[in-house]
């Protein structure tokens, strides 16, 4: 039986009160935060920065999977490792040299991630694909919560996952965006190992038994 990573996304917590859905979240069978950092510039939004991260540090107890869509991530690798990132994911688009990037996040004590927006090729991975622990899958365009699953995704991860036997890696594929009871399984069947869920568990009438019941679904 597969044990599918849940990665609730922060984004869709209720900032007012954050202490209570990080505590929800540690007492839940989820198994990572996923934290969307957003500079305005990368993607038309802007999210929350340090100081933010630094008070969820704080209060979680589980792995923390910080997603960067900045642009010049390589400035402030060191940073999110001082603030409690375990997991740093940078953007394909974002990096001019990515695999100094990539060295560097492992440098500093972090896991490597690298997110595709909908039209990055996974093949372009390829080079690289043993410096990375973590693809990120954009299932959406980069920016916001709550929006529309990209059908074209189930194909992209199917396609990754040759690459990544092919060359005997561990890394693992993580899908961002519009994921839902509607379409885990499915994306677990294809390769899918850490689903990211925001509206989906946050905008549940319980969070708790949500997140519990896409672990559930999703150990085939
Ligand atoms: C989108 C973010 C996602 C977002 C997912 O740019 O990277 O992590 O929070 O939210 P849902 O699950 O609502 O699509
Ligand atoms: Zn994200």
């Amino acid at each position: 039986m597969k044990n599918t990573l849940i990665a609730p996304s922060v984004l869709s917590a209720d900032f007012a009160n954050l202490q209570r859905d990080i505590e929800m979240i540690n007492n839940s069978d989820a198994d990572w935060f996923h934290v969307d950092i957003m500079d305005g510039v990368f993607v038309p939004n802007i999210s929350f920065g340090m100081p933010v991260l630094e008070a969820i540090s704080r209060h979680a107890k589980k792995t923390i999977d910080v997603h960067l869509m900045i642009v010049n991530p390589d400035q402030y690798i060191k940073t999110f490792a001082q603030l409690g990132a375990n997991n740093l994911t940078v953007h394909y688009e974002a990096s001019t040299h990515l695999h100094r990037t990539l060295q560097a996040i492992r440098a500093e004590g972090m896991k490597a991630g690298v997110a595709i927006n909908p039209h990055t090729n996974v093949n372009l991975l390829e080079d690289v694909i043993n410096d990375i622990d973590l693809v990120c899958i954009m299932s959406v365009n980069p920016g916001f919560g709550g929006q529309s699953f990209i059908e074209n995704t189930y194909a992209k991860i199917r396609k990754l996952k040759e690459i990544i036997t092919r060359n005997g890696a561990s890394t693992l594929i993580e899908i961002d965006g519009g994921v839902s009871d509607k379409n885990a399984v499915q994306l677990v069947e294809a390769g899918a190992d850490v689903l990211v869920a925001g509206n989906y568990v946050f905008r549940a009438e319980n969070p708790v038994t949500t997140i519990a019941g896409l672990k559930k679904l999703t150990a085939i």
